[in-house]
């Protein structure tokens, strides 16, 4: 069975957005929790998709031009993500959204399909975010892995990542690793 591997950058406090919409003290969202060469296809809910899409194909198209989020061109790992990401296969879980631009993106509609993907032949799926899908697959129990990069920062306002999750679940921890600039990355598996 495939897994299927959370991955959130979020502060200490929990939130993976501050009060602007936005997680502005995080400096690049490369795919920076090691999982690229393990994994054969993204889910991602509704909330996020449209803007994910976009964001990753400006930095396709325009490698060069400075992103609107930093103010800064993007990093190697940002574009070799977006060169990932733009022909990997994306599930994007949402009751609403009907059309994507990129031509391997498919929509899910239950549960149920989720669980069928990981029953299918491949490699792992990175399970993109945001806080709400993902809270709501914790607590369906398709979530095999949590991977978190902890910012070393009180957000204070924003979006908090478990803040829809509905039921207690123990973690196992795999792995602790200090990053730079003060980040730590979590490995847990769940218990
Ligand atoms: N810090 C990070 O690492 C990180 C990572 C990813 C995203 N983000 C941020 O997170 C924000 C988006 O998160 P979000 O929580 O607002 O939205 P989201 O999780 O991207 O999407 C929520 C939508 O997904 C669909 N959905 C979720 N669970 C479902 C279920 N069990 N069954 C059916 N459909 C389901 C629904 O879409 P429909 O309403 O269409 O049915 C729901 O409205 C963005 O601002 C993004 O920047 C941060």
């Amino acid at each position: 069975m495939r897994k299927l591997i959370a991955g959130m950058k979020i502060s200490v406090d929990g939130k993976t957005e501050g009060s602007q919409g936005m997680a502005d003290w995080v400096a690049a969202w490369s795919e920076d929790y090691g999982l690229t060469s393990r994994i054969d296809a993204c889910l991602l809910g509704g909330g996020m998709y449209p803007g994910y899409e976009g964001y990753w194909s400006g930095i396709q198209n325009e490698p060069d031009k400075p992103h609107w989020i930093t103010g800064e061109p993007p990093t190697p790992a940002e574009i070799e993500w977006a060169r990932f990401a733009a022909q990997t296969p994306h599930y994007v879980l949402s009751s609403t959204l009907t059309s994507a631009l990129w031509p391997k993106t498919r929509f899910v509609r239950k549960l149920d399909e989720v669980a069928a993907l990981k029953r299918q032949s491949g490699k792992d799926i990175y399970l993109v975010g945001g806080a709400r899908t993902t809270a709501s697959l914790i607590d369906a129990g398709l979530v095999d892995e949590l991977r978190l990069i902890v910012y070393p920062l009180i957000a204070g306002q924003g979006k908090e990542l478990f803040k829809t999750s509905e039921h207690r679940r123990g973690l196992e921890l795999r792995k602790v690793q200090q990053l730079d600039g003060g980040r730590l990355s979590l490995i847990y598996e769940m218990g």
